[in-house]
């Protein structure tokens, strides 16, 4: 049977990040509208897209490329680079990318739990490409401003994976930031988050112009397809301040949830997290997975496992609105004992 199948209670999902609430009112709008257009390419539209997204992130139209999701503006940059260093407890679709494209990879420990690893650092010459998520994923942190600086003056290139930055209260225009430091830098923003437009699978890479101008010629023709554009393009003119409302209401439920998971007892420690995740940490990797099993079992709510991300330790769980807050609650009541019976804590 499927996870996904229907059956009396519907399954809770906190395994990805998503959005708690549906779409943007604007963006369902421009779907219907769209969605007559699809006989057509949209050349037009991604052009038009490309200059209210760079507008919206506050720098030049070519200083900005729409990609299918992280995995394309990856692919791009592996592509380009084919020298890859990155973290761990880190996303997994860096070194997954890599993996695909025959691309080497060198995955560094963090230093503590938001510490740029020494060892990375030393690493990090000129020609190689250096990609972090802030907040990182699994740990929703950020990694410290000076951290980032003594990277960038090794020489090397650095994309900077900005998906959760809208639930840290960074700043949504890049003039100022770590773009206009080096042109060695790009920054990741998706779409799928703050957003909530996962199911489109667009985000965008910024960068210099000369950098993003050779990083988009080796995308295939239009790859982001009308709906996407078409869709990203209303949100940012007819609703704006969406993602800043939305990561508005997460916040608050965050420290709900954070709040929550420690004082169930089932984890030895729960980070403070600056994204629309927690990351609680079991004693060993046995309890990890025994929490995401019976939650599943019985109480139907997913949640994501660590050892992905190299955390194997640990579960992630996504924020998510009073509701399924509740549901959550009651889950935990109800594996409680189970697990703690389990692991003799
Ligand atoms: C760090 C990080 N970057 C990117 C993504 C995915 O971004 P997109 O949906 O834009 O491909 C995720 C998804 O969970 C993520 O955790």
């Amino acid at each position: 049977m499927s996870i996904e199948q229907d059956t009396d209670s519907p399954l809770l999902r906190l395994h990805q990040n998503e959005a708690p609430w549906g779409p943007p009112v604007a963006a369902v709008n421009r779907l219907k509208t769209a969605m007559s257009r699809t006989h057509l390419y949209p050349n037009r539209e991604t052009e038009s897209a490309n200059s209210l997204v760079a507008a919206y992130f506050g720098v030049g139209s070519s200083s900005v490329v729409l990609t299918t999701g992280v995995d394309e503006a990856t692919d791009l940059c592996l592509l380009e680079f084919k020298n890859l260093l990155t973290v761990i407890p880190g996303f997994y679709g860096f070194p997954d990318r890599a993996k695909a494209l025959d691309t080497r990879c060198d995955t560094f420990v963090l230093d503590g739990w938001d510490g740029i690893p020494h060892a990375l650092l030393a690493a990090a010459s000129p020609g190689r490409l250096v990609i972090l998520a802030s907040p990182n994923n699994p740990t929703g942190m950020l990694f410290r401003e000076r951290d980032l600086l003594a990277l960038l003056e090794r020489g090397c290139h650095v994309l900077i994976d900005h998906t959760y930055a809208d639930f840290a209260g960074m700043s949504r225009t890049m003039s100022g930031s770590w773009l206009d430091r080096s042109d060695r830098v790009l920054v990741f923003r998706s779409f799928s988050k703050s957003f909530a437009l996962a199911g489109l699978r667009v985000g965008c890479l910024l960068g210099s112009p000369a950098l993003i101008q050779k990083l988009s010629s080796r995308q295939p023709f239009l790859s982001v397809d009308r709906l996407a554009v078409e869709v990203v393009s209303a949100v940012i003119e007819d609703d704006p301040e969406f993602p800043a409302r939305l990561a508005a209401r997460i916040i608050p439920l965050r420290e709900l949830l954070t709040n929550m998971l420690r004082e169930s007892g089932l984890f030895v420690s729960v980070l403070d997290s600056a994204s629309n995740f927690v990351l609680a940490i079991c004693r060993q990797s046995q309890d990890a997975v025994l929490v995401r099993d019976l939650l599943l079992d019985e109480a139907r709510i997913l949640v994501g496992l660590g050892d992905l991300f190299g955390v194997p330790e640990a579960v992630r769980i996504t924020v998510t609105d009073e509701v399924g807050l509740a549901r959550l609650r009651e889950g935990l009541e109800v594996i409680g004992t189970q697990v703690r019976g389990e692991v003799g804590a």
